[in-house]
């Protein structure tokens, strides 16, 4: 298949032709990658499962695996779903657009490729301008999930989509690069109480203080399984090198990369020194750094953790856990001691 890729930074979204003949792709059951604030998601319209079945195909994602349904106005909700209790209302009013997916029952009109057999939908409103045109001119919502190959490192830049899409979808739509860079917080609004299915920027902190309410850390998040979000059970984000997370003091942990760096024999080792920069700024960068990792050939990967005290820190190690396929160390003091 041939990929149109069109470069629409720098242009206004409402003028660009580029993005109303993405748009019009879409409308006919087309693939379209575009840009979001957290990573490019591959789109197609949501309520066509002949389109929505083609994203699994591409992405070669397993086809129990829900996909998150954008929206770019809150009337259109009401499409997706029946049942807008007031804490919904509220949490969108907040926070969309933004990078905070709710998971709601559904109407029967979306189809059950799209949610994975489930009853429920997963909705959101992008805060890109070039996704919410997109959206807007195709007429319809769009179903997507994050526009790589599954199981790869989630796409951060255009040139991640290109690599990974190139040939076996319809357009590509290059846009600036995704400024949080790691995905949606997922918060389950079906039960009695709100509950995090993926941790994201939206703290569990921010949603609890907008409801008056408490809001739940599904269990077993940064565990291997964690069976309430169907998507976490895959593996996720592996790049190609075999990759170790290091926690503890900085100084131990330091100690403990020179130890092995020295001990490497001729083994390529790359260091993503998260714990470096604050949480947000590590999370913008993190997977763009796995892809560098993997296109400089390096056999292993040894990354330092980001406070997990902090919540953006905690939703960066939730992603860097499954990176590591949860290769994770804790580098104790007596290590530190031994190697001075
Ligand atoms: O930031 C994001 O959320 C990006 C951009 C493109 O919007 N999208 C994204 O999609 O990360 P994806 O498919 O890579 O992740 C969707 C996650 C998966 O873990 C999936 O299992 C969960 O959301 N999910 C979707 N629908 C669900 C549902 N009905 N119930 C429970 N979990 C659901
Ligand atoms: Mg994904």
């Amino acid at each position: 298949m041939k990929t149109q890729i069109y470069d629409v930074r720098n242009k206004d979204a409402a003028k660009a032709e580029e993005i109303g003949e993405a748009a019009r792709v879409l409308k006919d059951g087309g693939l379209v990658a575009f840009p979001t604030e957290t990573v490019y998601g591959l789109g197609a319209d949501a309520l066509n499962s002949r389109a929505v079945s083609k994203i699994y195909e591409a992405k070669g994602r397993p086809s129990d695996n829900p996909i998150i349904v954008h929206i770019c106005r809150l009337e259109d909700l009401q499409l997706l779903t029946d049942d807008i209790a007031d804490d919904v209302a509220l949490l969108a009013k907040e926070f969309w657009p933004g990078p905070l997916t709710m998971i709601l029952p559904k109407k029967s009109l979306v189809p059950s490729v799209t949610t994975g057999g489930l009853n429920t939908v997963a909705v959101r409103m992008p805060d890109s301008e070039v996704a919410l045109e997109l959206i807007r001119q195709s007429g319809t919502a769009v179903a997507a999930p994050s526009a790589n190959i599954s199981g790869s490192p989630s796409p951060t830049k255009g040139e991640h989509v290109v690599a990974d899409l190139d040939g076996r979808i319809d357009v590509i739509l290059i846009g600036e690069d995704c400024r949080v860079g790691i995905e949606s917080t997922v918060l389950d609004m079906t039960g009695s109480s709100p509950v995090i299915l993926r941790p994201g920027i939206i703290t569990k902190e921010a949603l609890s203080r907008a409801l008056s309410k408490d809001v739940e850390i599904g269990g077993g998040i940064q565990e291997e399984e964690a069976p309430r979000s169907p998507g976490t059970k895959y593996a996720h984000y592996r790049p190609k090198a075999e990759m170790l997370l290091l926690k503890g003091r900085r100084r131990a942990v330091l100690n403990e990369i020179m130890r092995l760096t020295a001990e490497s024999g001729n083994k390529k080792i790359g260091v993503i020194d998260v714990a470096a920069e604050s949480p947000a700024e590590a999370a913008k960068s993190f997977f763009d750094k796995l892809r560098q990792m993997d296109a400089a050939g390096m056999d292993l990967i040894i990354a330092t953790a980001p406070d997990e005290n902090d919540s953006v820190g905690f939703a960066l190690m939730n992603r860097m856990l499954k990176a590591a396929g949860h290769n994770c160390r804790s580098v104790t003091e007596g290590e530190e001691e031994a190697s001075l």
